[in-house]
């Protein structure tokens, strides 16, 4: 079974907590959605392989990296969507490939609404980007998609995760790499994270209410 990695990092904790604040205006969370997904990332990305190439600096010849594979960012729309630019900023050769999914509201079920994963040709490492895994309903109908596809490696890349979302990914994808900001507490009795940081796509878009 795979371990979740979760960051502990003053930054992290202090970034999250401008998130969970309900007084947290939509801009401001946007930011700070943005700032945990670098910190995630650095985190993430820490054993992608590279091949060596010579550069030449003004001054002589050294040693150059670049990422060795086709790196793919998987969002899951809508909240993912506010985690690709700061892991486009850091791997600007990344194919970005959406998803579009959302829980049902009674069922708490994921929806498939969109997809144009391609028949062929898969990237070598997938990063799903959602901030919040709750049931982990939408996380492994993103993993099972990219499975599909062919894709090898897989990473799950969430803000704050529940224990019950890491739970079902553990043992329905036990390759699947988690990474998360932070675990919460426990989903309530309508799923929602607690103490969580309330609908993170509502937040970021601006759509409460
Ligand atoms: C939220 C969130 C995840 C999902 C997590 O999206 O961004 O995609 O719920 O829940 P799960 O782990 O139980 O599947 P939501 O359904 O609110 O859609 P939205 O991003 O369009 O608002």
């Amino acid at each position: 079974m795979s371990e979740v990695k979760v960051l502990s990092h003053p930054l992290v904790q202090c970034h999250l907590s401008v998130l969970r604040s309900k007084t947290t205006a939509n801009a401001e969370f946007r930011q700070s959605v943005k700032r945990l997904s670098t910190l995630l990332a650095y985190d993430a990305t820490a054993q992608l392989e590279t091949d060596r190439y010579d550069v030449e600096t003004p001054l002589t010849t050294c040693d150059g990296f670049r990422l060795k594979k086709r790196v793919g960012l998987v969002p899951i729309l809508r909240a993912g969507v506010a985690m690709v630019e700061p892991m486009l900023d850091l791997i600007p050769t990344s194919e970005v490939w959406h998803l579009g999914m959302y829980r049902d509201e009674a069922t708490a079920e994921p929806v498939h609404y969109y997809s144009k994963l391609p028949k062929s040709s898969p990237v070598d490492v997938a990063f799903v980007l959602d901030p919040m895994l709750a049931t982990g309903g939408s996380a492994a109908m993103a993993i099972e998609a990219l499975e599909q596809w062919g894709v090898k490696q897989i990473k799950m890349l969430a803000i704050i995760a529940a224990p019950e979302g890491i739970q079902r990914l553990q043992e329905q994808f036990p390759k699947v790499e988690l990474h998360a900001c932070v675990v919460d507490e426990k989903l309530n009795d309508d799923h929602f994270i607690v103490p969580g940081l309330g609908d993170a796509g509502d937040r970021i878009f601006n759509t409460v209410g």
